[in-house]
């Protein structure tokens, strides 16, 4: 499968490191050119030189950009992404970081949804720590939950079988209403690792039918 990633920062390089073990072929992008190039090199992905070069070839689009990147990168892919997966990895936070951008119904990725009305968004990987991307999903010898919400059932198989891929277990955690929740949850482990965590705590829920 080809990947397109948009940001070649801890989360692009962590999801592009699997993804390429995993025999996708992976082309990643972002603005400044020598980090992408050194990104590229670094996990076995392709530099892409322009944005459209990383959309177009792409069956999945993985948005790993900070939410306030993404209505810009969204307007100028917009016509790219129709009928397309869009993967939304992104935690919105308020400007001093006192907590989530968004609550209730809505969402970073709802309102993603609605800048790309034509995509097919889904939300995945915004729970898991880019450290634990780069570490395969397992730790403490726990193989990791790997949450995905979304709208288009086929979208959602896909972007889950990409999570199997880098070695997390994937839980269909619904509807895109449900995106809320995935920040939400999070938020919870950032705000637990701000105050002296080592950044390499994930969540595994137990007990869960198959
Ligand atoms: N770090 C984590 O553990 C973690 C975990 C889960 C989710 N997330 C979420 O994942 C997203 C990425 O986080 P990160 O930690 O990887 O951030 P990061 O290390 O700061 O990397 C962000 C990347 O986005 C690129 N970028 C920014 N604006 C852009 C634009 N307009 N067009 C194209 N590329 C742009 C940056 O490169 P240029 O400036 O060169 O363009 C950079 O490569 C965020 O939304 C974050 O909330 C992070």
């Amino acid at each position: 499968m080809n990947i397109g990633i948009v940001g070649a920062g801890s989360v692009g390089k962590g999801l592009a490191t699997g993804l390429v073990k995993a025999g996708h072929g992976v082309a990643m992008y972002a603005r400044d050119e020598e980090s992408v190039r050194q990104a590229a090199s670094e996990t076995g992905a392709a530099a892409a030189v322009t944005l459209e070069d990383a959309v177009a070839s792409a069956d999945v689009l993985v948005l790993a950009v900070p939410f306030g990147a993404v209505e810009e990168i969204a307007a100028a892919i917009r016509p790219l992404v129709a009928g397309k997966i869009v993967v939304d990895v992104t935690n919105a936070a308020r400007p001093d970081w006192s907590g989530p951008l968004f609550s209730g119904s809505v969402s970073a990725a709802s309102t993603i949804a609605g800048w790309l009305p034509e995509a097919r968004i889904v939300k995945a990987f915004n729970t898991i720590f880019a450290s634990n991307l780069v570490a395969g999903g397992t730790v403490d010898g726990q193989v990791l939950d790997a949450l995905v919400a979304g709208d288009d059932a086929d979208a959602k198989a896909v972007v889950s079988q990409l999570a199997t891929d880098l070695g997390f277990r994937p839980i269909d955690a619904g509807q895109l209403t449900a995106a809320g929740l995935l920040e939400s949850l999070a938020w919870l482990n950032i705000s637990l690792n701000a105050r002296g965590g080592n950044w390499q705590s994930g969540w595994k829920l137990v007990g869960l039918a198959a």
